[in-house]
């Protein structure tokens, strides 16, 4: 009786490649041999049984007869059995067609190790991964964690639909359907952004979709994106303090226009008029020409520290000549309530880091001032690192806002553009300004 015919039968009944425990107990049925064992070789080259215990194939009682397994010259199993079945014509036969299985067996094992390995590092990866067919259907397992995670969504519920349908908002769609199409049709496609799906919304995402391999003739394409949307959140923050620097700048050409046509200016054109109607008296009436040269020189006076208020709002004089420490020293003098100035200021900074910090001082003592009903005021200033740190605090009734007014939103564009940051903390206890940026000593000659 030939038992190869109803071993086959078995392994083919087993649509999987059957477990050793599984083989083993389909031949001890056809075999008869209730105590037959089916050993595999396992990693390292040892046998194993059923129970994964390694066996030594040489060291059988008595009474047991061994029949190795292998599959194009290479061991990879064994049978241990009663030595009655070693007449058994079709004993060769199952060992064949039992080897074949574990061959296969262990392929799959590779495979399943190799997928296993892919997805992990689909998974492990911050990018978003999408496999499609050709026409946007995504692949059962085409999903990468950050993708799912991006959309809340499991495995099974993106996959077999349209790849805009479920990842893309609905006014990119048809975009994205026309540029995956191209793709499919064999036109490449630059990298460009869309707008995606997310759990709280939606993000801007920098994508390519490119042809990735062919299953079995079918094309598979791999859409690969990176979340932008911070970039481009800095990138609008850039344009509107730009734009708001522009327009600064434009407000205070505007500002001294004024000031200099309702200052000096009238008080130059008074002085010419005066000084004309002197000219014509000083020989007919000399008493009232002096008379009006006196005025007129009190006028000049007047254009004079016009001039000179005008000057010292633009750029104050002594912080260029002296630096930051007799600067703030004179702002707190200045200020119309008791400032303290802490901490040790280096002989001289950068210009900008100078200016920056004497007019983020500035402006806080004159809010404070102005709005905090404070009853002093310190400023605190620290080189450290390589990090100039100016803090002005005072104790009063808070509610400071960038958003409420010009002054503390030019600060934070000023500081910003020298790499800086600005940052108000304002309550019932009073408001404290802090501006921090980089900053490098350097002696007085080198600048
Ligand atoms: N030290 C402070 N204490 C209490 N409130 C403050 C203080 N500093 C600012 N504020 C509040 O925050 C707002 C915004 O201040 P900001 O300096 O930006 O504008 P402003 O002083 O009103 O006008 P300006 O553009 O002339 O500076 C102020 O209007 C005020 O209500
Ligand atoms: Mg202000």
């Amino acid at each position: 009786v030939s038992a190869a015919g109803p071993i086959r039968r078995l392994l083919s009944q087993v649509s999987e490649v059957p477990t050793q425990a599984e083989a083993q107990r389909g031949l001890r049925e056809v075999l008869g041999d209730p105590t037959l064992e089916l050993l595999w070789v396992g990693p390292g080259g040892v046998y194993v049984d059923t129970d994964g215990r390694s066996v030594a194939l040489d060291d059988q009682p008595t009474g047991r007869a061994v029949t190795p397994i292998t599959h194009e010259q290479r061991a990879v199993g064994a049978l241990i059995h009663d030595p009655s079945l070693l007449d058994e014509p079709a004993l060769d036969e199952v060992a064949a067609v039992i080897g074949l299985a574990i061959e296969k067996d262990q392929i799959n094992a590779q495979l399943r190790e190799q997928r296993d390995l892919l997805s992990a590092i689909g998974d492990g990866t911050p990018a978003l991964l999408c496999l499609t067919f050709a026409d946007g259907r995504i692949l059962p397992d085409g999903t990468n964690r950050a993708l799912r995670d991006l959309v809340g969504a499991a495995r099974e519920e993106l996959a077999g639909h349209l790849f805009w349908d479920m990842l893309v908002v609905e006014t990119d769609r048809a975009e994205v359907e026309r540029v995956i199409g191209s793709v499919a049709a064999g036109e490449p496609q630059p990298e460009r952004v869309s707008r995606w799906r997310s759990t709280t919304g939606a993000i801007s995402v920098a994508w390519t979709c490119a042809p990735l391999l062919e299953i079995e003739s079918t094309p598979i394409f791999l859409i690969s994106g990176v979340d932008v949307s911070d970039l481009e959140r800095q990138a609008q923050e850039l344009r509107d303090s730009r734009s708001r620097i522009v327009l600064a700048a434009d407000n205070e050409r505007r500002r001294l226009e004024r000031n200099l046509h309702d200052g000096a200016q009238q008080r130059l054109v008074s002085l010419s008029l005066s000084l004309r109607r002197a000219e014509k008296n000083v020989v007919a009436a000399p008493d009232q020409a002096v008379e009006v040269l006196r005025a007129a020189s009190e006028e000049l006076v007047e254009a004079i520290a016009d001039l000179r208020e005008l000057a010292r709002g633009l750029h104050p004089a002594i912080l260029t000549d002296r630096g930051l420490r007799p600067a703030l020293a004179a702002l707190a003098e200045r200020a119309p309530l008791p400032v303290t100035v802490e901490g040790d200021v280096p002989e001289r900074l950068p210009a900008p880091v100078e200016a920056a910090a004497y007019f983020v001082a500035a402006e806080a003592l004159t809010n404070a001032a102005r709005h905090a009903h404070a009853t002093r005021a310190v400023i605190e200033v620290e080189l450290a690192r390589g990090r100039l740190t100016i803090a002005v605090a005072d104790d009063g009734v808070g509610g400071a806002a960038a958003d409420k007014g010009t002054g503390l939103r030019g600060l934070s564009d000023r500081v910003e553009a020298i790499a800086g940051s600005l940052a108000v903390t304002s309550d019932g206890l009073g408001t404290r300004v802090t501006a921090s940026m980089p900053a490098e000593a350097r002696p007085a000659a080198a600048r």
